[in-house]
């Protein structure tokens, strides 16, 4: 322990995710390999693949306390998608993997989830939903068959985002079984 005041400013990137398994994350990473060369894009490290379910952006210590607190959020329980989609943002040159449709099980679980962070004071993406793997970035599109994987969807996580170099690093801080 030190008594040095913590500089650290007070702010926290945090989101609430889907965090595949090792084998997941292998599967995902094997079959988008030759897409993501072909795209000339900036990989997204293997042990950084994972869906997004709310982004709830920079909060303080006490936000981020509240955020914890919201879980567990109503659900249908475990399910299963497939990731069979590859594509490109062009505005954002980011390359993504996702499911051709948004799974229903997906869609009621993001619309429960930002139910519960709206009635703690949290302000919905008003965006649509458009779950994805962000794979690569400042990529080009590319036209490459994907193997599709299997995502086995068993627990909902808050994670956050600390910056590391040009990078960032992310730490799953809880999981709530679904
Ligand atoms: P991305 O990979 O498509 O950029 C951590 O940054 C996670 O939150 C990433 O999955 C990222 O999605 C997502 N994210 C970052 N900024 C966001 C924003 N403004 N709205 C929604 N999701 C965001």
């Amino acid at each position: 322990m030190s008594d040095a005041p913590d500089e650290r400013p007070d702010r926290h990137r945090v989101f609430f995710a889907l965090w595949p398994d090792d084998a997941t994350r292998a599967a995902i990473s094997r079959a988008t390999r030759e897409a993501v060369r072909l795209s000339g894009g900036r990989p997204i490290a293997k042990e950084r693949l994972h869906i997004t379910i709310a982004f709830l952006g920079e909060l303080t210590r006490a936000g981020l306390e509240v955020a914890r607190s919201v879980p567990p959020i109503p659900s249908g329980g475990p399910f299963d998608f497939t990731l069979d989609t590859i594509g490109i943002w062009p505005e954002s040159k980011t390359l993504w993997f996702a499911p051709a449709a948004v799974p229903f099980e997906l869609g009621e679980l993001e619309a429960h989830l930002w139910d519960a962070l709206v009635e703690r004071g949290f302000r919905a993406d008003e965006r649509v939903y458009r779950p994805h793997v962000t794979l690569a970035r400042r990529a080009r599109p590319v036209e490459s068959a994907v193997e599709p994987v299997s995502f086995p969807i068993r627990d909902l996580a808050l994670v956050e985002s600390f910056p590391d170099g040009r990078n960032v690093h992310y730490e799953v801080l809880e999981r709530w079984a679904l």
